[in-house]
């Protein structure tokens, strides 16, 4: 049974009320009218009034007033259950009363002191206890950043020039990483060998030249790749598991395979842990799959909200930093704002045996099942696919999906259709079918979010028919 977030109801003496909003259930006006009107204001300083474009791409670019563990509040006073968290971060959902404390005490000290304080070696020592590879940890600030270093880090320790990434994954905005991240079927090339495709205008043209890409899943066309790029490749890097392009689980035995193929080749293994870090398992994909990377990366879920990244990895590689061959910096690294909540975090993360994401992957899980019987009742075609606190949802009929390219074959319309639907029941959902779900969900969340899905997938086959 799903007990109540981690303690009971830690969010019982916050004052929010959590009463569903009146609009929604009236239907008299407009339900959105105010994040409306504050997206044409902001629209006049912010380009596209949004302060990332990814959020642009929402059903509706709502504005919130407050939130508590599972739930949100926007502008107009309609209540959402939250599965976007944030685009990740938020695993024990919205302000828990443990992260404000912790935030609270470091509010009332120095902000930054751009210098030593006590809380980087906890920090440092709570994410070696937790994260395999984590000999040595460097602190960033966010997930595009702890990817740059990560990259020169490994070029740096094997001398060699080239990344291989993989179709689909995403490291990150900047320059040398946003390649190949969603290219169409006719950019894209031979799956074998596929192009190497720019993100972005504007983009440094030549960063095309440091970076090879494959086809994710196939260990044949990895091993066909490294071969071809022999004693060049000094870093594959991946996410364990694809939560930027569908949340694709790898096939069994396949990050065996990349880390046997990676040591023979004499190539780094970074696995990008942006998003499974602190979600799958208190340890990441690494302790998931039992496979431990040279480098991960961190970001999201480390803070629970607060801004934070880092690179852990092998000594010997991140020793390259204190000698200053590598260089690296950060006016804001370490600052004791982030790392107060990240300390509180990885603290909820490691007790009671890992309790904490235990409950939101069961909680995911329940979903899942949920959609699926509701998907099933309707004879609507839905393949989920992921784990239980991050999974995607795919309007296909295709049986199983394994890779980028296999996931140009869902019904976006369809997809896009469900999300307007599920938002106005309450819904608050990534635009791309995924879920993330919290430790704070509660058994109460899911049974009202399956409700919803049902009403959803029921009036979505009622118009397939009619
Ligand atoms: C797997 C992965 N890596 C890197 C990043 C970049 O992180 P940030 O947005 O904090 O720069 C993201 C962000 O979504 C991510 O999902």
């Amino acid at each position: 049974m799903l007990t109540n977030g981690l303690l009971g109801d830690p969010w019982k003496q916050t004052g929010y009320d959590g009463r569903k909003s009146e609009t929604r259930q009236g239907k008299l006006r407009d339900l959105y009218s105010k994040s409306r009107q504050l997206l044409q204001r902001a629209r006049r300083t912010l380009p596209g009034g949004v302060s990332s474009p990814f959020r642009a791409r929402l059903a509706e670019p709502l504005y919130f007033a407050d939130g508590y563990g599972a739930r949100l509040r926007d502008v107009d006073g309609n209540e959402y259950v939250d599965y976007a968290l944030a685009w990740g971060p938020l695993i024990l959902g919205h302000r828990h009363p443990r992260i404000v404390s912790a935030l609270s005490a470091a509010a009332a000290k120095p902000h930054n002191y751009g210098a030593q304080h006590e809380l980087e070696p906890q920090v440092g020592e709570a994410i070696q206890q937790l994260v395999p590879c984590a000999e040595k940890v460097a602190l960033t600030s966010s997930g595009s950043e702890a990817l740059q270093l990560a990259f020169r880090l490994a070029r740096a320790y094997t001398g060699r020039p080239l990344v291989l990434k993989f179709e689909g994954h995403y490291h990150g905005w900047l320059d040398s990483a946003l390649l190949s991240y969603k290219p169409s079927l006719g950019q894209a090339g031979s799956p074998r060998s596929p192009n190497v495709v720019l993100g972005s205008r504007g983009q440094v043209a030549n960063s095309v030249e440091n970076v090879v890409v494959a086809r994710w899943n196939d260990i044949g066309a990895l091993e066909a790749l490294l071969e071809e790029f022999r004693q060049q490749v000094a870093a594959v890097v991946m996410e364990p598991v694809l939560c930027n392009s569908g949340c694709l689980m790898p096939r069994e035995g396949y990050l065996e395979a990349v880390r046997r193929a990676c040591d023979r080749e004499g190539a780094l293994l970074i696995f990008d842990e942006v998003i499974t870090g602190f979600r799958i398992s208190p340890g990441g994909a690494q302790q998931a799959f039992s496979v431990t990377a040279d480098i991960a990366t961190l970001g999201k879920a480390l803070g629970g909200g607060a801004t934070i990244s880092a690179v852990a990895g092998r000594a010997r590689i991140l020793d390259q930093l204190p000698r200053g061959e590598v260089a690296f910096g950060g006016t804001f690294n370490g600052n004791p704002l982030s790392l107060a909540a990240t300390a509180e975090c990885l603290k909820m993360i490691a007790e009671n045996g890992g309790r904490a994401l235990a409950n939101a992957n069961r909680a995911g899980r329940m979903l899942m099942d949920g959609i699926i019987r509701s998907a099933d009742r309707h004879g609507v075609d839905v393949v989920l696919t992921g784990f239980g606190a991050a999974f995607a949802m795919h309007f296909t009929d295709d049986a199983e999906i394994w890779d980028y390219r296999d996931t140009f074959r869902d019904d976006r319309t369809r997809l896009e259709r469900f999300l307007r639907l599920a938002l106005d029941e309450g819904l608050y959902l990534l635009p791309d079918g995924r879920f993330y779900v919290s430790a704070a969900h509660t058994a109460k969340d899911i049974g009202e979010s399956v409700e919803a899905i049902d009403r959803v997938l029921g009036r979505m086959a009622a118009a397939d028919t009619s």
